[in-house]
C-alpha cells in the first residue's frame, strides 16, 4: 500500500526534519481535526480522543527523524493514531475484556511494531474500508446483511477453505455468485481458472465490480486478518465485537456480556 507524499506532506515533512520549530504548528493545522477524528472513531470519547490527538502529534514530531518515507505521511500519522488510541483502550478499563485475545498492536507500536501485527491491523481496514467487504459478509464477516440491497455473502467465520483457497476467491471472485474478484488481471490474462471476461459474458455469469481492485500484497494482508481474527475464531461475542471496533460501540450492545 504506497501512496505517493502529497506536495504540502513534502513540504510538511522537510521543514519537521530540518526541525524547523514553525512546523509544528503547521502540523497541528494540518492534522489535528483529521487525528482528533479517528481518535474519536476508535475511543468514543471526546477527552481521550482529544488526548490521544495532542500524544500523536508530539510523537510524530519528536519520532519524524526515524519516518523514512516508505508510506506517506498521512499513512504514518493515521497508523500512530490508531496505535495510540489502541494502547488507551487497553489500559484501565477495556483491559479485561480485551485480555482473551492476542494484542493487535505492540503497546508503543508504530514503526517498531512486528511486521505480522501491522499486516492484521492493516487487513482489516482492507476488508472494512477500500474492499469494503463488510458490505456484503457484514462487520463480523458471519454473512449478516448490513444493506438490504447487497447480496449476502458467505459467513467466513466457519468458511472450510485454506489460506490458498480464500486467496484465490479474493482475486478470482466467483462469476454469477455475487463475489467481486479483487484482482485487477483477474479474467484479463487467464489467470483464474483460464478465463477472461469474453467466456464469462459467453456463459451469461456477471461478475460485480469491486470497490476498488486489490493489490496482491493487500489481498494477503486481508487473508492474514481473516485467519487471525475471522476464521475458526467462534461466532462473534461482546469481547470479539470490542476489539474489533476498538471500544463498546452499540453495535456490541447486542451480544451478551
Ligand atoms: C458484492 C458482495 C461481496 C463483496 C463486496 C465481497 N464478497 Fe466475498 N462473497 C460474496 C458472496 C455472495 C460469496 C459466496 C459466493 C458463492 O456462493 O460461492 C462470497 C464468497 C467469499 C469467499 C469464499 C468463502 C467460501 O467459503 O467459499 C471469500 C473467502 C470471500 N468471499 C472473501 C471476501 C473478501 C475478503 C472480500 C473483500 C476484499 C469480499 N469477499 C467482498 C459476496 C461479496
Amino acid at each position: 500500500m504506497r501512496k505517493p507524499q502529497t506536495n504540502a506532506d513534502l513540504i510538511l515533512l522537510s521543514r519537521l526534519q530540518a526541525h524547523d520549530e514553525s512546523a509544528l504548528d503547521e502540523l497541528i493545522s494540518a492534522y489535528s481535526s483529521k487525528v482528533f477524528q479517528l481518535a474519536f472513531r476508535y475511543l468514543h470519547n471526546k477527552e481521550d480522543a482529544e488526548e490521544v490527538t495532542q500524544d500523536v502529534l508530539y510523537k510524530v514530531y519528536r519520532k519524524v527523524g526515524s519516518f523514512r518515507g516508505d508510506a506517506a505521511l498521512s499513512s504514518w500519522i493515521y497508523r500512530i493514531t490508531f496505535n495510540t488510541a489502541m494502547s488507551r483502550l487497553r489500559t484501565a478499563k477495556y483491559q479485561r475484556t480485551q485480555a482473551e485475545e492476542p494484542q493487535m498492536v505492540s503497546s508503543d507500536g508504530e514503526q517498531l511494531t512486528p511486521n505480522a501485527r501491522r499486516d492484521v491491523a492493516e487487513g482489516m481496514r482492507i476488508y472494512r474500508q477500500k474492499g469494503d467487504c463488510q458490505a456484503c459478509h457484514g462487520w463480523a464477516a458471519d454473512g449478516r446483511k448490513m444493506d438490504t440491497q447487497m447480496p449476502d455473502g458467505a459467513n467466513l467465520r466457519t468458511t472450510r477453505l485454506g489460506r490458498a483457497g480464500i486467496i484465490a476467491a479474493i482475486k478470482c471472485g466467483r462469476p454469477g455468485r455475487s463475489m467481486p474478484a479483487f484482482d485487477k488481471l483477474a479474467y484479463s490474462d487467464g489467470r483464474c481458472s483460464d478465463l477472461k471476461l469474453g467466456d464469462l459474458q459467453r456463459q451469461g455469469l456477471e461478475l460485480p465490480d469491486p470497490a476498488a481492485t486489490l493489490q496482491p500484497r493487500e489481498i494477503e494482508m486481508v487473508a492474514d486478518f481473516l485467519f487471525e481474527k475471522v476464521i475458526g475464531k467462534g461466532p462473534m461475542d461482546r469481547a470479539k465485537c470490542i476489539e474489533f471496533w476498538g471500544a463498546d460501540v452499540e453495535t456490541c450492545s447486542e451480544f451478551p456480556k
